[in-house]
């Protein structure tokens, strides 16, 4: 059963609450729970698990744990949920009994890339929205936070980011306050609106009466713009929710720059310390080292790479995930250890989005479900593609035995073993399931 709201519920969202002011929708799915703790619980242990086994060396979800005001960078694995922990009340009971002290919170990043059932939900739930106000040019993201904190460690700020919070466990508060209100405490000469600013205040008893409160239980859903001020507030027990968040301020190329420094490495490389004699600098200027004008040489060369189409072509596949993923960039990685079985039929699962266009290239882009690959592009390809998309049940060997090998020049471009590789990518995409 899908977690798309009605179209009338974002019809009404669109013209009074988006941007203009925070609300909360009370049992949003009627009884059906979006985020549920399992699950939040679930991929916090694994990542846990996946940051333990590499010593902590490397995390693309950004997981860290507060305590008070501090963001605790050593010794956090130890206190980040576990699965011995068996659920949040059981990590922050964990917590409480070895470190003696509650008011922990816990936060992770793209959260929606280790589940590919929350990636689903939110896809769904976005989807509605997207119709109304259009698919954004910006990044569509998801996080969590679960702890028992007393208030938000980083205190009352605001974001360059529109919030959607679902309540997954506990009561959640949000106090919040109209942009201009608390103007006077931010920094003079700043202009905070359009970027993320967090105010430097000792407490919130000046403001805490003006505050306008939010307050959800599992279930209910709580939206606020992010101009507002906000800052979390504690009510007793374990809060966890799983938010998204759509970025005001982010560009679908912005993931391109990684692409650019690629082709910057090689200036890294570690090169020799040159003779210094104190005094002798003319002598040093016309001495450059033959090496720094190879790696330059080489970024160069790579760059133009990157300007001859290799950009193009990048950005071209971004579009492609940024279309299939419905906003969301950073997706569940493909399933691994995909096995076709020809007895099998397959039928396209439509909330994957699959899309293909012709890039400048040459070759055929594909992607589903924010992921993305190519292949030259053939005759055969085109056709597998619109029938799949086409629906229907698809049995597997009957596909294969209809693929008609193509040539281009000397390559073979369409083939049963490259139809086999487009189903087998297909169906670790999750576009494919079974019939
Ligand atoms: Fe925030």
């Amino acid at each position: 059963m899908s977690f798309r709201l009605p179209a009338g519920f974002w019809k009404s969202f669109a013209q009074d609450v988006w941007r203009k002011q925070p609300r909360v929708f009370k049992n949003v799915h009627e009884g059906r729970l979006f985020a549920p703790p399992e699950e939040l619980f679930r991929i916090a242990a694994e990542e846990t698990a996946h940051l333990a086994r590499t010593a902590g060396a490397r995390s693309d979800f950004g997981c860290h744990i507060s305590l008070g005001k501090a963001m605790i960078m050593q010794d956090h694995i130890r206190l980040m949920p576990a699965e011995g922990d068996g659920s949040f009340d059981g990590w922050a009971a964990r917590l409480s009994r070895e470190e003696g002290r509650e008011g922990f919170m816990y936060y992770m990043n793209s959260a929606q890339r280790r589940s590919p059932l929350l990636f689903q939900r939110y896809r769904e739930f976005t989807e509605g929205l997207f119709e109304q106000i259009g698919l954004p040019s910006w990044k569509v993201s998801t996080d969590m936070f679960v702890g028992d904190y007393p208030e938000t460690p980083f205190g009352v700020h605001k974001d360059v980011v529109d919030n959607f919070h679902f309540v997954a466990a506990g009561r959640k508060r949000m106090l919040l306050w109209p942009y201009e209100t608390l103007l006077p405490y931010v920094k003079e000469g700043v202009d905070a609106r359009d970027i993320d600013y967090a105010l430097q205040l000792r407490s919130l008893k000046d403001i805490r009466e003006q505050a306008i409160v939010l307050e959800g239980d599992p279930g209910d859903l709580l939206y606020w713009p992010g101009h507002f001020w906000h800052c979390a507030e504690g009510t007793g027990g374990v809060v966890a929710t799983s938010s998204c968040y759509i970025d005001l301020m982010y560009s679908p190329l912005m993931g391109l720059s990684d692409v650019v420094n690629a082709k910057l490495r090689p200036v890294e490389e570690t090169h020799p310390f040159t003779p210094y004699v104190p005094g002798r600098h003319q002598e040093l200027a016309g001495a450059l080292p033959e090496r720094l004008r190879d790696t330059t040489r080489r970024v160069a060369q790579g760059l133009k790479e990157l300007v001859d189409g290799g950009l193009e072509r990048e950005m071209e596949l971004t579009w492609l995930r940024y279309v299939s993923g419905g906003g969301f960039l950073r997706v569940p990685p493909p399933a691994s250890g995909v096995v076709l079985d020809e007895g099998q039929a397959l039928k396209l699962v439509p909330t994957s989005n699959l899309v293909w266009r012709d890039l400048a290239s040459g070759e055929l882009g594909c992607a589903a479900n924010g992921l993305v690959e190519t292949w030259p592009a053939s005759h055969g390809l085109r056709q597998t593609l619109q029938r799949l998309s086409g629906g229907g049940a698809h049995r597997v060997g009957a596909l294969l035995d209809e693929a008609k090998e193509e040539l281009q020049g000397s390559g073979v471009v369409w083939s049963r073993e490259r139809l086999r590789e487009v189903l087998t990518t297909l169906v670790a995409w999750r576009a494919l399931a079974p019939a």
